[in-house]
């Protein structure tokens, strides 16, 4: 399948966290891609790093083994980002300062809003919170100075 009709499919058909998991994690894809899952209870979060045929080291949010978010940038999660581009490791400091105490729609702007994870290349920031059905997008510049990628 094309990543965005199963997206579309998933997000038509799917009627629980486990199920759009499933279905992101097992169908076969003409690419690789990445899907950032996030249900609405809590615990219920993933990173689905996709090969053509299958989900390759998933990572599961971990409360109990101090695993409260998962962050994905343009890398796989478990190598080392290009030196030239690591926004994860600002972007997990920004989370860690945070903390899981005070997180929200607004921190988590915060650190998308935060240099080097907002840079020229930005396009867009959008947050979504699915127990509430919120999808918010913004349009976005970075202002000098500020990393061109
Ligand atoms: C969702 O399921 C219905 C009923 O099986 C099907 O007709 C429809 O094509 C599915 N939607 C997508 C996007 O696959
Ligand atoms: C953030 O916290 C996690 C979990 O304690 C830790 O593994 C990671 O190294 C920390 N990263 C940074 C950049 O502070
Ligand atoms: C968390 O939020 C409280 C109340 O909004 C604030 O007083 C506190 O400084 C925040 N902590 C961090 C680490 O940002
Ligand atoms: C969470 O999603 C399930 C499956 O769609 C739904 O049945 C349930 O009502 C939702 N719960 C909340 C708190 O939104």
């Amino acid at each position: 399948m094309w990543m965005s009709f199963l997206t579309r499919s998933v997000l038509e058909n799917a009627t629980s966290y486990a199920e759009a998991k499933t279905l992101l994690s097992d169908t076969k894809l003409l690419a690789p891609a990445y899907f950032i899952l996030g249900g609405n209870r809590s615990g219920e979060a993933s990173i689905i790093t996709r090969s053509r045929t299958q989900n390759l080291n998933p990572l599961e949010l971990d409360v109990k083994q101090g695993r409260w978010y998962v962050l994905e940038t343009n890398y796989d999660h478990w190598k080392m980002p290009l030196f030239l581009d690591d926004r994860r490791t600002p972007a997990m400091k920004c989370m860690n300062q945070t903390t899981q105490a005070n997180i929200s729609i607004k921190t988590i702007y915060d650190v998308l809003s935060t240099k080097p994870v907002l840079n020229k290349l930005t396009t867009y920031t959008t947050l979504m919170q699915v127990s509430q059905g919120k999808l918010e997008s913004f349009i976005r510049a970075c202002p000098s100075p500020c990393m061109p990628w």
